[in-house]
């Protein structure tokens, strides 16, 4: 964990970033938005690498939602593709620079080679201090439907059970979400955790985004007071 030169109190936590905006840079240039992808994942890797200076805790990052099944067979085709070469390529970046990978979403119905790579990727970086969450095949609704269920099983109703089992349960509380591409909305994306989180909407799409973007809106979230539905 890297020594930040802020307070503890003023420092974030934990970040999660919607990495939107692919399409876009693709189509800016007229290239597929395959290689738009391609070069989301490379943003994503740019950030893991720079990540230690930043002293996150956690950076839990939406990488396919469950909607994204809607789209065409070929782009759904090339995400999971993509997914594949990422952890194969990348998995001894996430151990050498300390980072435990963890998961949330419906990940377990993903094609069954991919949930073996990723199970391996789990016990591989097990021990890692700071943690890199990813979302895949993860909505919002459906995580909280799910804790609900289960704390329903175990007995009282009530938020402190229902967050207990969420998929981010083991995670630090949110501090600041960040959505890039100028889009305006939360997308099913961590909608029980965003409840006092900080928001910040860029208008940089994701393959340009540097972890330089990232330490700007971590300055940012710093300058900002939290009250959580109280007053000073
Ligand atoms: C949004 O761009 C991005 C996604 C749907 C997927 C995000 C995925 C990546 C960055 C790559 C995969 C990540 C890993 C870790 C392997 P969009 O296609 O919605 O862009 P648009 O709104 O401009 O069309």
């Amino acid at each position: 964990m890297g020594d930040s030169p802020l307070t503890s109190e003023a420092r974030a936590r934990h970040v999660a970033i919607i990495m939107d905006g692919n399409g876009r840079w693709a189509k800016k240039r007229a290239l597929p938005r395959a290689i738009g992808h391609q070069r989301g994942v490379e943003a994503v890797r740019r950030l893991v690498r720079g990540l230690e200076p930043m002293g996150l805790d956690c950076l839990t990052l939406y990488a396919f939602s469950s909607e994204n099944w809607k789209r065409s067979e070929d782009e759904v085709d090339d995400l999971m593709n993509l997914m594949r070469k990422f952890i194969k390529s990348d998995l001894p970046d996430f151990v050498a620079n300390d980072v435990k990978l963890h998961i949330i979403g419906d990940w377990r119905s993903l094609a069954p080679d991919i949930v073996e790579m990723l199970e391996d990727a789990l016990a591989q970086t097990a021990n890692g201090s700071k943690t890199i969450a990813v979302a895949l095949n993860y909505g919002g609704q459906n995580e909280i439907a799910r804790a609900a269920a289960e704390a329903a099983k175990q007995g009282e109703v009530t938020t402190a059970s229902i967050e207990a089992h969420l998929d981010t349960a083991v995670l630090p509380p949110l501090d600041l979400l960040i959505r890039t591409s100028g889009e305006v909305r939360l997308s099913n994306f961590l909608l029980w955790q965003a409840a006092y989180a900080e928001m910040l909407f860029v208008e940089t799409l994701w393959p340009d985004f540097q972890p330089e973007h990232l330490a700007d809106a971590l300055e940012d979230f710093a300058q900002r007071e939290r009250r959580y539905g109280g007053r000073k």
